[in-house]
Order: structure tokens, then sequence, then C-alpha cells
């Protein structure tokens, strides 16, 4: 197959490009080679003609984008419009990757695909018409994910959680992390390989929730990373009234990628896929085997 990975430098687009690269040809298109709100832009994948274009590309700076509303459209919306009908076009299969956001937080069991979405804030409700934006080209796939760390580190977010913790950590500062929002915390690498697996499996058209399995609070997110890395830091939980912020965040977005199951594919533990990501990134020696 030859598969096109837009936002292919960003922290989920890297490790794409390197789960699809093992058996598939793969365009790894960064934001210099394609700006997905230009139609004429777009135009170019047709050139190209992959079999498959997975889309990453994203305004996800949730606070600005209650700044920039227009923006978050332009790329997230209409961008996702513009790479499902150039896929259409060519006969070929438009992958979007969409977010936990979409959800208003009133759950309080993961959310499943079935469930109905109802975004709180302009990045979410862009996503959203994302989404279906995407489904106008039936050959479609929508991926959720949630809460990414990856070696690359969020390009739009400058960095991840994990290496914020890291770095605070390094200072010696006091950390005080919110413990009453809740989510599924997500390694990129585990999310790549799921994605490459159910297009290559040929899983039917639709929305897949792609997120590590488990949910916790960035409390416990927080305290999990140190715990693992040995270190002793001094961690408060804090109310998120406590750091207002200029969008609506839901209160509880974990995701239950279950579905994922019928195709043989198992979202490893979040705690599990943190462990091998501080080891990947050097954080952390690999245990020795006896
Ligand atoms: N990070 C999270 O925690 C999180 C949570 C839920 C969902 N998601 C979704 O997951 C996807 C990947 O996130 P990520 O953390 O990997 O993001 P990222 O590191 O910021 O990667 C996004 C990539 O897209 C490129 N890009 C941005 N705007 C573009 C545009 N208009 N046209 C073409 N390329 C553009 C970026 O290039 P430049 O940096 O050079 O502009 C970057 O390489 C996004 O769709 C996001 O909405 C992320």
């Amino acid at each position: 197959m030859r598969v096109a990975v837009i936002g292919s430098s960003g922290q989920l687009g890297t490790d794409l490009v390197k789960a699809f690269s093992s058996s598939h040809e793969v365009i790894a298109l960064t934001h210099r080679d394609i700006e997905v709100a230009d139609p004429g832009s777009c135009a170019r994948l047709k050139e190209l003609a992959p079999d498959a274009v997975i889309n990453t590309a994203a305004f996800h700076k949730t606070d600005q984008c209650e700044d920039e509303p227009l923006k978050a459209f332009q790329v997230n919306a209409i961008g996702a419009r513009n790479v499902a009908l150039a896929c259409r076009d060519i006969g070929a299969i438009a992958a979007f990757i969409s977010t936990d956001y979409v959800f208003d937080g009133k759950s309080r069991l993961p959310y499943l695909e079935s469930d109905p979405p109802s975004p709180i804030n302009a990045y979410g409700i862009s996503k959203l018409a994302g989404e279906l934006f995407t489904r106008q080209n039936e050959r479609h796939y929508v991926f959720r994910v949630a809460s990414l760390f990856g070696s690359a580190g969020a390009s739009g977010k400058g960095g991840n959680f994990v290496e914020a913790m890291i770095a605070k950590a390094r200072k010696g500062e006091t950390i005080s992390v919110i413990d009453d929002i809740r989510m599924s915390p997500t390694y990129t690498r585990d999310a790549a390989a799921a994605i490459s697996a159910l297009i290559e499996k040929k899983a039917p058209f639709g929305t897949y929730h792609v997120t590590n399995s488990g949910e916790c609070s960035w409390f416990e997110f927080a305290a999990a990373i140190f715990e693992a890395l040995g270190l002793k830091v001094p961690l408060g939980a804090a109310s998120s009234s406590t750091y207002p912020t200029k969008a609506r965040r839901p209160a509880y977005s974990a995701l239950s990628s279950n579905k994922l199951g019928r195709w043989g594919i198992e979202m490893p533990r979040w705690k599990d896929a943190l462990r091998r990501y501080l080891e990947e990134k050097g954080h952390l020696k690999p245990l020795s085997v006896a």
C-alpha cells in the first residue's frame, strides 16, 4: 500500500511513519509539503496517488482555539474536508485523527464510539466538524486519540505532559496537578501500531477509539511518572478551578478502545505504555532480563 501521512513530523505522525514503513511505501508530508486548509495544496495528494491518507494535522492549542475559532475551523474542519474530498476523487482511504474532546465529559464510564458527541469547546466542535466532513468520503476512518505522549513531542503544543513534569522536577519545583479531570493517557507508538494494524486488517470503515487502556487523573498520571522514575517530588493535587482556562474541558474523557478487540488488537495499559515511553526517551534503563 502507498500511505501518505500528513503532519509526518508531529508527535503521532512520526510514529505513524515508523509503523507503516515496515511493510508499506510511506509518503511523509510535513506542513512545508502540504497545507490542509488550502484545497489547491491538497490537490497534490491526487498526483501522489496514495491508497490511504492519514491526516494528523491540527490546530490543537485548546485555549487558543477559543480566540481563533476561524483558524480552528480552517485547519480542523475545512482541512479535513479538503483531504477527504481529494481522497474521494482518487478512491483513496481518508483517515482523520480526532479527539476525546468531542465529548462533553458528563459520563463516568469510558466513552464508546456509539456515544453521541457533544463538544464543549471550539477545538472539540471544529474536530467534530472534521469528523463529519471526513465521513463524506465513504472510504473513511475516524480515529479518536487522547492525551498523547510520544518521543517527538507535540509540535503544536511544544512538548508533552510527561516531559513537562520531568522538566519541573529537575528544576526542583513544587508541583501541583489537577485531580478532577480524568482521561486515557496514550503513547503515540501504541496508537500508531493500532491504527496501522486496523488499516492493514481492512477493518470496516467508521469510527474507532484508539487509546491506551485504563484511565487516570492528570495528578495520578504525574504521580505515576515520578514513581516510575523513582523521583521523590513534592506533588500536590489541585482542583481545575485553581487553574481557570479559557476553554472548558470535559471533566471525564476516558475512551473505551474495546472495539479494536474485534480485530485482535488489545491496547496496552497506560502505565505499561508510560514505562516503555520513558525507556524510549532514555529516562529509564530497560529492565534487564535474568
Ligand atoms: N496531542 C494530544 O494530546 C492530542 C489529544 C487528542 C487528539 N489529538 C489529535 O491528534 C493529532 C496529532 O496530534 P499531535 O500531538 O501529534 O500533534 P502535533 O505534534 O502538533 O502534530 C501535528 C502535525 O501537523 C502539522 N500541521 C499543523 N497544521 C497543519 C496544516 N494546517 N496543514 C498541514 N500540516 C499541519 C504540524 O506541523 P507544524 O508543527 O510544522 O505546523 C505537525 O507536524 C491531531 O489531529 C490532534 O487534534 C492530539
